[in-house]
């Protein structure tokens, strides 16, 4: 084999770029002359499917692996790592379709070895976008870009999950970096619902006024969370994530702050509880029974420096375990996003206690903790010491897309790379 500093500098060039330097021809009409004879489509499958990774990326290969490059299994679901890309709103869509920005972008992270990519928030109803440029799962049509998603992710050996959402009194908001690009009436400032109405029960002043959902329009919103989980089964998932967290729709429902119903739906826990527990059986009913559910939950509304009911751990564990017996098969915890008037004390790990304190109590049911979690090190102990059973990262895996690797360094340990990035190995 040739020495590293060969291979990079090699002279041998492909055959077209040979062509193109000496032929006499326009650049143009010679790219006319490689390329005629494939379309967008072929040429996109040839370049995902050609060169497979024999071991998916992110893999252990050695001995004695740490907990999180050993594999994890849920129902039929195996993932080669306890690494698990976080949803993310990327805010990259028009009309709910998920785009080439989101094949790279999610690709890239199964290129880079994680073990499980989870999609951003998309809504099963277009009212329950957060903002027009949001992916949404409300129409069949949405299916062949996600699968396209889906299947690139799965041909570098990783799994594939998408977070089924539904924004509530949060919708039809600005997205953060392309507003301009939506005209008014691609709004629905009119027709944002949520557990409650009136202009109380707005997030903000950026915010639209909500109104209450009637009984017969919630039970529409469980119908189209089935309906959108048998889509991403068509799609391919390996996985759905409940969205019910983040001061959404469903987190709406469960906490005090945001739900004033007096009708079944509100009051009680068990009756804050309803829809979520609504959602996870009919989400369960139309995704196939041998795939895991996932479901992301807040462990607090974090308001604890006022004297007003919310949301807390102690409600968390409880619906935990019934979340558990309705047919969840992963809790994710994070916390937040219900109300303007929280505070978050973040920290490195900062909410990692939440997900401990569910896997203490609510034994058999695996959780995932998320925040601020930025090396292998940090990643490991958590698991070591029992807190979770899988790390999730967000922003860790922006600012790092192959933080997989990295954390596979920092532990020392042995892991498969994609054959095409191989050469980062040597460095
Ligand atoms: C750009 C961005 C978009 C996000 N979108 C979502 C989302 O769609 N659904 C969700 O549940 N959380 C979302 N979150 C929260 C993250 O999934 C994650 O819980 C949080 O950022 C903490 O992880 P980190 O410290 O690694 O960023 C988003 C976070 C970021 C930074």
């Amino acid at each position: 084999m040739l020495p590293i500093h060969r291979i990079l500098t090699s002279t041998a060039r492909p055959a077209v770029s040979r062509a193109m330097r000496t032929s006499r021809l326009p650049i143009s009409s010679l790219n006319t002359t490689f390329a005629k004879a494939f379309t967008t489509s072929q040429i996109s499958r040839q370049e995902a499917f050609r060169i497979k990774p024999s071991v998916a990326p992110g893999t252990s290969t050695g001995k004695d692996t740490p907990l999180l490059f050993q594999p994890f299994n849920v129902k039929d679901l195996t993932i080669a790592n306890r690494l698990v890309v976080a949803p993310m709103c990327m805010y990259s869509s028009k009309d709910g379709y998920m785009t080439d920005f989101h094949l790279v972008h999610l690709g890239s992270f199964a290129i880079n070895g994680a073990g499980l990519v989870l999609a951003e928030a998309t809504a099963v109803d277009p009212r329950g976008r957060i903002s027009p440029a949001d992916t949404g799962i409300w129409s069949d049509n949405h299916i062949p870009a996600i699968k396209r998603v889906a299947d690139f992710v799965h041909s570098q050996g990783s799994k594939f999950g998408i977070q089924l959402a539904h924004a509530g009194r949060k919708a039809s908001v600005n997205a953060p970096y392309n507003s301009e690009a939506f005209s008014e009436t691609e709004y629905w400032r009119d027709d944002v619902v949520g557990p409650s109405g009136g202009p109380e029960s707005r997030w903000d002043e950026k915010h639209a006024v909500p109104r209450a959902l009637t009984v017969s329009e919630i039970q529409d919103v469980v119908k189209a969370f089935g309906a959108a989980a048998a889509r991403a089964a068509k799609a391919g998932a390996d996985t759905v994530e409940i969205q019910s967290v983040h001061g959404y729709l469903i987190h709406q429902f469960l906490s005090p702050v945001s739900n004033q119903r007096t009708d079944q739906y509100g009051g009680s826990l068990e009756n804050r509880a309803r829809l979520m527990l609504e959602v996870i059986k009919e989400v369960r009913a139309n995704f196939p029974a041998e795939k895991p559910i996932f479901m992301r939950i807040s462990g607090s509304d974090c308001v604890e420096h006022l004297d007003i009911p919310s949301w807390d751990i102690e409600q968390t564990v409880q619906v935990s375990k019934w979340a558990k017996e309705a047919g969840v098969d992963v809790l994710h915890l994070s916390s937040a996003g219900n109300t303007p008037l929280q505070k978050v004390a973040y920290a490195p790990g900062y909410q990692v206690h939440y997900a401990e304190r569910v896997r203490k109590e609510v034994p058999g049911l695996p959780v995932i903790a998320v925040g601020s979690i930025t090396g292998g090190k940090q990643a490991q102990e958590i698991l070591e010491s029992g807190k979770a059973d899988l790390i999730a990262g967000a922003r860790t895996f922006l600012k790092q897309p192959s933080f997989v690797l990295e954390a596979a360094r920092e532990l020392g340990v042995e892991v498969a790379y994609a054959p095409q990035y191989s050469l980062a190995k040597t460095l």
